[in-house]
């Protein structure tokens, strides 16, 4: 998500859903952390923690998620359009009778999914000119919505005999989805994940787009906290508690952070210096010791996988 978009003003309306403007509602408290329960480490925010019944909604709708990316899974390759690629997710949701998020988003994005080629960062739109090529990367973003709740997931994949720095980004950008969930437990401030995850791509010379975020999920596609998959200060007083679910989503840039809006449908995001650009993307719940990745189906849970192109597929539980 826009990472503006949260930038909450003294006149805007209040996050607690009051209809009152923030500074006669929740900013006093926001700034003296008295709000929720507060300590030394940090703060809880209680309105982030989902009742047992929004947790078994968004776990249906992530599984869901899942075995619809499973179906996609086997389409990718040279040849198809991604328009095509997008008439089958959208095919694939309504045949069982559920919605996909993006199609009318805001009411306005026009296609049921993102599907964005090399150097588009992110919400590129589904085109039957865009033809998947050798060489390519493409990361397929889904998203459902199944009896009011949300599952979001995303994957890049390589088509083809791609570059070996390509390759290489794609891994280390599954690789740092899987070190920022690693981090995730009750007591944990959400600092965490934006510093193990831009930590760790700094070593290969990659950096992590700073204009969206990863976000909390539930019966709103984007809900907060904002996450964020780099560095920062912003996040760091506010703890992880059992009941939380949000996405861990960094989009990883071969050069630099800066990225670009089209000016003609505003909606798909490039590179600014037009290098490659890759994501994961998972669906994460906190629980009493660690967390639950949510968007996976039932045999990659079996198997322990939790990224089809992670270089240790294994190198991190399923449950904590
Ligand atoms: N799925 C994206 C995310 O991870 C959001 C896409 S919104 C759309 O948050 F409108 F562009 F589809
Ligand atoms: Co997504
Ligand atoms: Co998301």
């Amino acid at each position: 998500m826009r990472r503006e978009e949260k930038k909450r003003g003294r006149n805007d309306l209040c996050w607690c859903g009051s209809g009152k403007k923030y500074k006669k509602c929740h900013l006093a408290e926001d700034q003296n952390g008295s709000f929720s329960s507060s300590s030394a480490q940090g703060v809880i925010r209680k309105e982030w923690i989902q009742t047992p019944e929004e947790i078994e909604g968004v776990k249906k709708a992530a599984c869901f998620n899942a075995l619809l990316m499973d179906h996609i899974r086997s389409h990718v390759r040279a040849g198809i359009s991604t328009e095509k690629l997008d008439d089958l997710i959208r095919i694939f949701t309504q045949d069982h009778g559920h919605i996909p998020a993006c199609l009318n988003y805001k009411g306005g994005y026009p296609k049921s999914s993102c599907i964005s080629v090399n150097e588009v960062v992110c919400h590129g739109i589904p085109k039957n000119d865009v033809i998947l090529k050798e060489g390519d990367i493409v990361n397929i973003d889904i998203t459902s919505i199944v009896n009011g709740f949300h599952g979001d997931q995303s994957e890049t994949f390589l088509i083809g005999k791609v570059a070996d720095h390509a390759k290489k980004l794609v891994i280390e950008a599954a690789n740092a989805m899987i070190e920022g969930i690693g981090c995730v437990a009750p007591g944990v401030s959400f600092s965490k994940i934006g510093e193990v995850i831009e930590d760790y791509v700094e070593r290969f010379g990659y950096s992590t787009v700073k204009d969206y975020t990863g976000h909390g999920i539930g019966k709103a596609f984007h809900e907060d906290p904002p996450i964020y998959h780099f560095r920062n200060t912003e996040s760091s007083r506010y703890l992880m508690a059992p009941g939380m679910i949000f996405t861990v989503e960094p989009m990883v840039n071969e050069g630099t952070w800066k990225v670009e809006l089209d000016r003609q449908d505003r909606w798909t995001v490039r590179t600014l210096d037009r290098k490659l650009s890759a994501q994961f993307e998972h669906t994460v719940l906190v629980t009493q010791n660690g967390f639950e990745i949510l968007t996976l189906t039932p045999s990659q849970i079996q198997a322990g996988k939790i990224c089809h192109l992670a270089t240790h597929p294994n190198n991190i539980s399923i449950k904590k």
